[in-house]
Order: C-alpha cells, then structure tokens, then sequence
C-alpha cells in the first residue's frame, strides 16, 4: 500500500492546476496486478476538470481494464503538507460503476495512510448493473 502511495504522488507531479493550486495523484491497482496513474487537469472554465482519480480510471477503462483492487489519492495545495484528500462525489460515482464493494480507497499523507472500503465511504452507490 505504501509503495501504491509513493506511485499517487509520483503521478502528482504531473498536476495542472493553475486555478486552485491544488494538486492530487491517484495511482490505481488493477485486478491484474497492472497500475495506472492519474493527476487533476483543471480547465480555465472550471467544469472541464478532471479529478486525478478520474483521469486514472479512464486512462485504465479505454486501454481496456475492467477489473479493480485498490486505489491510492494523495492532494495538497502546492507547496503545503495539507491532510488526507477524499474523492470527490463524482469520483466515487465513477467507482461505484466499476468497482466491487470491498474496493479499497487509500488516502496517504507523507508516510502515513488510511484504508477505506467503496462501500465504506459511498453507501446507497447507484450501479443499475449490479443488485
Ligand atoms: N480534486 C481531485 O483531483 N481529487 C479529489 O479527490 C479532490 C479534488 C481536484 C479538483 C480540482 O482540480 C482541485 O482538486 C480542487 O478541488
């Protein structure tokens, strides 16, 4: 898991957020044992923007994954330690599409980190394809 976290803040790096200054990395752990990263992409008319754990998700999805263990998020302002950064609503709608129940959200911060479950921080998740 750590070495999952080291990954998020490595894709961190590739941030573009010249509106909040607020830059987050997300390294995503595919069933397959396979990685993808993702950073937030802001856009100078806001709605365009991309979370990182989105952009991770859909760099994974259109190469072709479907299945999903484990992702790790890290967020600060740029230059701050900052604390543990959740994802969004819509991130975890976007799980909730192609994740199980006991997918697992890491949320590091320096050295340390904390283990959720989908289920956990997304209860009452809307997936019409599963019961
Ligand atoms: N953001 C993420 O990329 N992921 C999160 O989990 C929280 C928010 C981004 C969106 C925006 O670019 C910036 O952080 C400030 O909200």
């Amino acid at each position: 898991m750590k070495e999952l976290v080291k990954l998020a803040y490595k894709a961190q790096q590739n941030a573009y957020v010249p509106y909040s200054n607020f830059a987050v990395g997300a390294a995503l752990l595919c069933k397959n044992k396979k990685i993808y990263l993702g950073c937030n992409i802001e856009s100078g008319t806001y709605t365009p923007t991309s979370c990182a754990e989105r952009t991770a998700f859909f760099k994974a999805v259109s190469e072709g994954e479907r299945e999903f263990e484990a992702i790790a998020i890290v967020g600060n302002k740029v230059g701050e330690e900052g604390d543990f950064c959740a994802p969004c609503g819509v991130c975890r709608q976007v799980m909730t599409e192609f994740c199980d129940a006991d997918f697992k959200v890491i949320l590091g911060k320096g050295e340390e980190y904390k283990v959720y479950t989908l289920e956990e921080i997304m209860p009452f998740g809307v997936n019409p394809l599963k019961k």
